[in-house]
């Protein structure tokens, strides 16, 4: 073995090809078993797909590249868990597409900013991020609070959705319009039909402070506003997989 290893050494071609044949049995060990595991994410308990409004605001959220400055991944460290709470779990992002995991912080991790502030902030902030938070450089979006929401394409969204995999049932497909309407309205009786779709914890507000027509700030808040609050921490348990569904 040690006799050859100048031949090696001495010719770049054989190791380039030494290199190439040991490599490829690295990754045959990590890669084939994956194909033989039904699902590399745990399932947790309270998971859902985002409602039409949520997938609507986190449309906008990608579109607006919040995600240029913010985070949705809190990592498994002592200093990220004390400062954001709980590290985030493969299952909570896996309806997400695109994931929105990102490697940059200009502003904090946004992964459990769900329910952290009051829906008039987000929209002040939003607005005017110097105005609550005057060394901010995060920049306004006070047009959001002015655009009518597109809702047109609600459905064909959700639809798409399910061709990457997530679970919509074909009653979320049908009533994706009246859902999401349903839920920037408190006083619709579309509620009840959208909690027993999407589960009673389920948000439904006038999240931007102006009843009179949705906005993308509406969707854009709703999304923010249920972000990391998912999963019941207070009964998590992780060796022992008792949440799991
Ligand atoms: C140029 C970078 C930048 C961009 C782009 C940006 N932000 Fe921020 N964001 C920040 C910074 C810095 C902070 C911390 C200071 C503050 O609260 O304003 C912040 C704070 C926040 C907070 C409060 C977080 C907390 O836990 O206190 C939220 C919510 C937020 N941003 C949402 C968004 C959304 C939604 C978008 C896209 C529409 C966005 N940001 C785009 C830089 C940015």
């Amino acid at each position: 073995m040690w006799k050859n290893h100048a031949k090696f050494e001495r010719h770049s071609l054989l190791l380039v090809i030494g290199i190439l044949i040991v490599v490829s049995i690295g990754g045959m060990v990590e890669i084939a078993p994956l194909f033989y595991l039904e699902s590399t994410i745990e399932e947790v308990k309270g998971i859902r797909p985002y409602t039409p409004l949520e997938q609507a605001g986190r449309d906008i959220y990608v579109r607006e590249g919040c995600y240029v400055c913010h985070s949705q991944m809190i990592r498994p460290l002592r200093d990220e868990v004390e400062r954001y709470g709980h590290y985030s779990l493969a299952a909570e992002s896996m309806y997400d597409h695109p994931f929105q995991w990102g490697s940059k912080r200009t502003g904090p991790d946004l992964a459990r900013v769900g329910e952290k502030y009051s829906d008039a902030w987000q929209v002040a902030h939003l607005k005017a991020p110097r105005s609550l938070v005057p060394e901010s450089v995060m920049p306004p979006y006070a047009f959001l609070a002015d655009k009518e929401l597109r809702t047109d394409d609600a459905m064909d969204k959700i639809k798409a959705l399910t061709r990457l995999g997530t679970p919509y049932t074909q009653a979320m497909i049908d009533n994706a319009n009246a859902d999401l309407a349903a839920q920037a309205d408190p006083v619709s009786s579309g509620g009840t039909a959208l909690k027993r779709r999407y589960g009673a914890k389920v948000a439904q507000r006038d999240f931007d402070g102006d009843p009179s027509r949705v906005t993308e700030m509406d969707a854009l808040v709703a999304y923010l506003q249920m972000l990391g609050g998912l999963v019941d921490f207070s009964t998590y348990k992780a060796e022992t997989g008792e949440n799991r569904r």
